[in-house]
């Protein structure tokens, strides 16, 4: 396709749901990646060179090396993800770039997979599927496969945003305790609406059955849950990740298996991501890890992609964007 010279130029990463691809090509030239990986890096690289709006993923490092092959026309970059932890936001900032999010669109379906994680940990899902696939399935078993009750169980949520919150309100379904710990304190009523106890972490970690992490990344935040974390927990504890990978010492969660400290953990994130096959972590009955799938459905994604198009629009136009990351002073 010949690329018009009177409108602006955006480069979208991968493929995304037509439902944002539509809205970005109303307005703009789009260039798609559309191979199912992310592009190399010197793909990347000259691809954004002279691009006007950048859709970017949360594969995808946006950088000071990145911003300057894009050159100074660059206006916007927005990110398919409510997580912005690819994005050097100081390095956009120095340059009065804005940056976009998708937030709100997926807290409802990340919270249904890290409780979905929770009760596949808890009941020993994945082990038990595999005694049926592989024939091992002898008779009824008073003995077999004895897992976690779930109800009256006190769960810990990390993090306690709007995805931490979803979570705390699937716990209360379920009959759970609900201890709740987050940098800023949420305003009261939050708490009585759910159910939740406002805690310092050591007593998270102490008095919880299962500990769910919905933290973003930062320097913060990078192994917050480490190996002297995991010590503090109770044993026989389950712990979910569907947060980033980087926010927990995957060796130390290994460990914590193997001693039998931990009864289970179900990440949907890991670090590095792909996590290859031959990683110890999965040869671990009791581990259960998915590829990074919180947000994966149709609906959700589609909302993403609207909102995340929405955002580059506004930044070609100059315009606020309607889900703008804050950045720091430049
Ligand atoms: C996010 O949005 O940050 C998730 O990790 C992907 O949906």
């Amino acid at each position: 396709m010949s690329e018009p010279s009177d409108r602006p130029r955006v480069l979208v990463t991968r493929e995304i749901p037509t439902a944002g691809l539509r809205l970005l090509r109303e307005v703009a030239f789009v260039d798609v990646w559309d191979r199912p990986i992310p592009p190399p890096r010197d793909e990347l690289l000259r691809r954004v060179e002279g691009i006007d709006g950048l859709l970017a993923l949360l594969t995808d490092r946006v950088d000071d090396e990145l911003l300057d092959a894009a050159g100074p026309g660059l206006k916007v970059v927005s990110n398919l993800a409510v997580g912005y932890d690819n994005i050097d936001l100081a390095a956009c900032a120095r340059r009065g770039i804005p940056v976009g999010n998708t937030p709100g669109v997926l807290t409802e379906a990340t919270a249904d997979l890290a409780f979905a994680l929770l009760l596949a940990v808890a009941r020993r899902l994945p082990e038990s599927a595999a005694m049926v696939t592989q024939d091992r399935w002898l008779t009824w078993d008073p003995m077999l496969l004895l897992g976690r009750d779930v109800s009256g169980a006190t769960l810990g949520i990390v993090g306690f945003g709007r995805i931490g919150r979803e979570v705390a309100r699937r716990a209360k379904g379920f009959g759970m305790r609900i201890l709740a710990h987050s940098r800023r304190r949420a305003p009261d009523d939050v708490y009585r609406d759910l159910g939740a106890e406002p805690v310092d972490l050591d007593t998270l970690l102490a008095q919880s059955d299962f500990v769910s992490v919905h933290v973003n990344l930062s320097a913060d935040t990078f192994h917050l849950i480490d190996a002297a974390a995991i010590a503090r927990m109770r044993p026989g504890t389950i712990l979910i990740d569907t947060s980033r990978g980087g926010v927990v010492a995957q060796s130390a969660v290994a460990d914590a298996l193997r001693s039998g400290h931990l009864f289970g953990a179900g990440l949907d994130v890991t670090d590095p991501e792909p996590m290859r096959a031959d990683d110890p972590l999965l040869s671990l009955p009791t581990c259960l890890v998915v590829p990074h799938i919180g947000s994966a459905t149709q609906r959700t994604r589609d909302r993403m992609a609207e909102k995340a198009a929405r955002n580059v629009i506004a930044g070609l136009r100059g315009e606020p964007l309607p889900d703008a990351v804050p950045l720091p002073a430049a």
